[in-house]
């Protein structure tokens, strides 16, 4: 037997569907990168927001993107994005990016900005000597990795979603979210065909888990 695979393992679905929990989880169990990108377009929001460069301004928002300077942290297991060196702060969780985000990322050259830099985690993994990548969003096994190894899509019905949101004590549009990014023209939340789809509503964080790893297990064996 040579050595372990490198893997890629994509997880989309809905907002509060359980994908960063599941991810991190996944990540110390097989020894990947996390990245959340989920995190990028929030952070990628606020920093526009604090720029004072509206979504509704399209000459402004075209001009300001080619400014920005992406680069990567690690935190532990995680890639965190820094934009002009600087990582993003608390209130990319905050209510002002929740409602403003996926307007954000309904532009097509928002998206494109991030593209190369999310293909680039691989690089990223692979240099610190991670066995794989496991990144979450809406448009991973889409669009970022169409041949990712595993690709995973994590439902919930949407009131069990609003309540996991709540039980972490954060206010949180989960509905019109989802239906803001199911809607857009340009990579839209959705389960692409031939990816594993999973309901959580009705399991723990853990019984979701251990059918992610059942899949992946064998590979790195
Ligand atoms: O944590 P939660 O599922 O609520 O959201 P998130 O993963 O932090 O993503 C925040 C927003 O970023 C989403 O509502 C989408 O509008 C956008 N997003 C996206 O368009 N594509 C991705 N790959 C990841 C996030
Ligand atoms: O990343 P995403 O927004 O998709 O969801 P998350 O932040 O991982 O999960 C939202 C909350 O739901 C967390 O507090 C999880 O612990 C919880 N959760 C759960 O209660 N049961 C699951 N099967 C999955 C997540």
């Amino acid at each position: 037997m040579g050595s372990s695979p490198f893997i890629i393992v994509a997880i989309d679905g809905g907002a509060a569907s359980g994908k960063s929990s599941t991810s991190r989880l996944l990540a110390e169990r097989f020894n990947l990168l996390h990245v959340d990108t989920g995190s990028f377009y929030r952070h990628l929001t606020s920093e526009l927001l604090q720029r004072r460069v509206p979504v509704s301004d399209r000459a402004a928002l075209l001009g300001a993107l080619p400014a920005l300077k992406f680069s990567t942290r690690l935190e532990g297991r995680s890639a965190r994005l820094l934009i002009g060196g600087q990582p993003a702060g608390d209130e990319i969780r905050g209510q002002q990016v929740n409602e403003n985000v996926s307007h954000y990322a309904a532009v097509p050259e928002v998206r494109a900005v991030l593209l190369d830099y999310q293909r680039g985690q691989v690089g990223v993994a692979k240099q610190h000597g991670f066995r794989g990548l496991v990144m979450e969003g809406r448009d991973i096994g889409s669009v970022i990795f169409p041949d990712a190894d595993f690709r995973f899509f994590l439902h919930a019905d949407p009131a069990e979603r609003a309540k996991r949101r709540a039980a972490e004590g954060r206010q949180d549009s989960v509905a019109e979210r989802d239906r803001l990014d199911s809607s857009r023209k340009t990579a839209p939340l959705a389960c692409p065909p031939g990816a594993i789809d999973i309901d959580s509503t009705f399991l723990t964080l853990e019984q979701v888990v251990d059918k992610l790893a059942a899949q992946i297990a064998p590979k790195l064996n």
